[in-house]
């Protein structure tokens, strides 16, 4: 694969997704990892720290930093697509509940544009149960969450959990 990207809200990002971001950039060329501005959405984490945690996550993890861009888009996921030329959309799947909110998303973004593809990629077995909302969940009630998030980033991630 030429271009892959890897859109989400990355509130905050987790194990899961490092997982993820590995497993892409081995199968293509460039991956762009995006946090996707809902404003509607404004979420835990401000959008430009999440974007801060996937750079120092990339920059931490022997990931191939000069083949992966981190970035930020506010609007329409096919809108950022078109925007940089069509890569392939992934999504990682961790279930089967994952997959109708999965296939409903990728076939919206091909009625918007037939042009816009979408692929997925089956979580490790180990991540299934790995989200930002337990993460922000357990880590809000002081729970231990050094299983769900990467370990480089726990620390700038715990202030702002127990905030
Ligand atoms: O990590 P998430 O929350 O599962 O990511 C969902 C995301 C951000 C990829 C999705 O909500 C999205 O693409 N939002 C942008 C707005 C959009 O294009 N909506 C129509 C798609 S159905």
């Amino acid at each position: 694969m030429k271009h892959a990207l890897f859109p989400g809200s990355f509130d905050p990002p987790t194990l899961g997704h490092l997982n993820l971001i590995e497993r892409i950039s081995r199968q293509a060329d460039r991956t762009t990892v995006a946090v996707i501005e809902n404003p509607n959405k404004p979420g835990l984490f401000p959008f430009k720290e999440r974007v801060e945690l996937l750079r120092s996550l990339v920059a931490a993890n022997s990931l191939p930093a000069d083949r992966i861009q981190v970035s930020l888009f506010s609007g329409l996921l096919v809108d950022y697509v078109r925007q940089l030329d069509y890569p392939v959309v992934v999504r990682g799947l961790r279930s089967t509940i994952d997959m109708e909110f999965e296939f409903q998303m990728a076939h919206l973004n091909q009625k918007l544009d037939s042009k816009v593809e979408t692929m997925f990629l089956a979580t490790r077995p180990e991540l299934s149960a790995v989200s930002s909302s337990y993460v922000r969940e357990i880590g809000r009630y002081g729970g231990d969450i050094s299983q769900l998030v990467p370990s480089s980033i726990l620390e700038q991630i715990l202030p702002r959990l127990r905030g």
